[in-house]
């Protein structure tokens, strides 16, 4: 006999204002004061506002060491560089996937549209064998993100993982994660099996979503905008309100390994923290600099 376990919610996250780069306004649930770290995630964020001043600063150049960014616009443009020698723009439905590795400067400058600017950034650890790998970067168009329609009609936008059969847009992220946008339509159900003993959350952005914890009545009710971490377990159900619901779900094996982080460096120990400040301060952080002179 099979038998699953619907996955129960853990915490339940409201997300904290904050200010970033050079005055950008974001809300903050994962990698902040609520849970710094939901192992292999370092950070969630997700930024968006109608008003230019809210995001016009934008994020100019800036290090990284040690993680890979994966960034999902909802709506607006942002331009970016690094580098690396990339630039270029994303937009609505777009996805940036960034390995940070061994070094990596970057800028990420939000463009002033009259429907704003919004989307998500999540930072994904990388593990040890990893951290001073080369870095790497991808800009994946909205359009090589496939879209799944559930029996129910939930419409799944397949950005990393496996749905039905179904690859997502982006492969190569080592904590190999399954990111998925959701939207259930009113009043429906969305199941997705995620294996035991992975880390999960979901993130309720349109709408409300009732998460069904058991077959006898068991059940929490969550509105936007809200972060869910969910216990362990084989399955997630998920109820939408009168509204559609739309949220993403997130998932992936923890690294289990230590973690030392400052700012945007994230090692394994303290001492590689201090050699990443040196690196910086020595104008030899980049990882591509040695392999250019
Ligand atoms: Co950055």
């Amino acid at each position: 006999m099979m038998t699953t376990q619907l996955r129960k919610v853990k915490t339940i996250i409201e997300p904290t204002p904050v200010v970033e780069g050079a005055g950008v306004r974001l809300k903050r649930s994962l990698g902040g004061e609520q849970l710094s770290y939901l192992d292999p995630f370092l950070l969630f964020d997700h930024f968006g506002s109608p008003n230019a001043e809210d995001y016009e600063a934008g994020f100019p150049m800036h290090p990284h060491r040690g993680i890979e960014t994966v960034t999902y616009m909802l709506a607006g443009e942002v331009e970016h560089r690094d580098t690396l020698g990339n630039s270029g723009s994303i937009g609505a439905g777009d996805v940036q996937w960034m390995t940070a590795g061994g070094g990596i400067l970057h800028e990420e400058m939000p463009q002033v549209r009259p429907e704003g600017n919004g989307g998500f950034q999540l930072w994904v650890n990388l593990p040890a064998r990893l951290k001073m790998s080369q870095p790497r970067y991808q800009d994946i168009p909205s359009q090589k993100i496939p879209e799944v329609t559930t029996e129910d009609g939930s419409k799944i936008r397949v950005i990393a993982g496996n749905v039905e059969g179904t690859e997502g847009g982006i492969t190569g992220i080592a904590a190999n994660p399954t990111y998925l946008d959701v939207r259930i339509p009113p009043g429906r159900s969305f199941t997705q099996p995620v294996p035991q003993g992975h880390a999960a959350f979901a993130y309720v952005f349109e709408g409300s979503a009732t998460f069904v914890e058991d077959e006898n009545g068991s059940q929490q009710h969550i509105a936007q905008t809200t972060l869910v971490v969910l216990e362990d377990g084989d399955l997630v159900k998920i109820v939408a309100g009168e509204e559609a619901a739309r949220l993403l779900l997130i998932s992936a094996k923890p690294l289990g390994e230590p973690i030392a982080r400052y700012g945007p460096f994230v090692m394994n120990t303290r001492d590689e923290i201090e050699q990443a400040l040196r690196d910086l301060k020595q104008g030899t952080f980049i990882w591509q600099e040695e392999v250019r002179s």
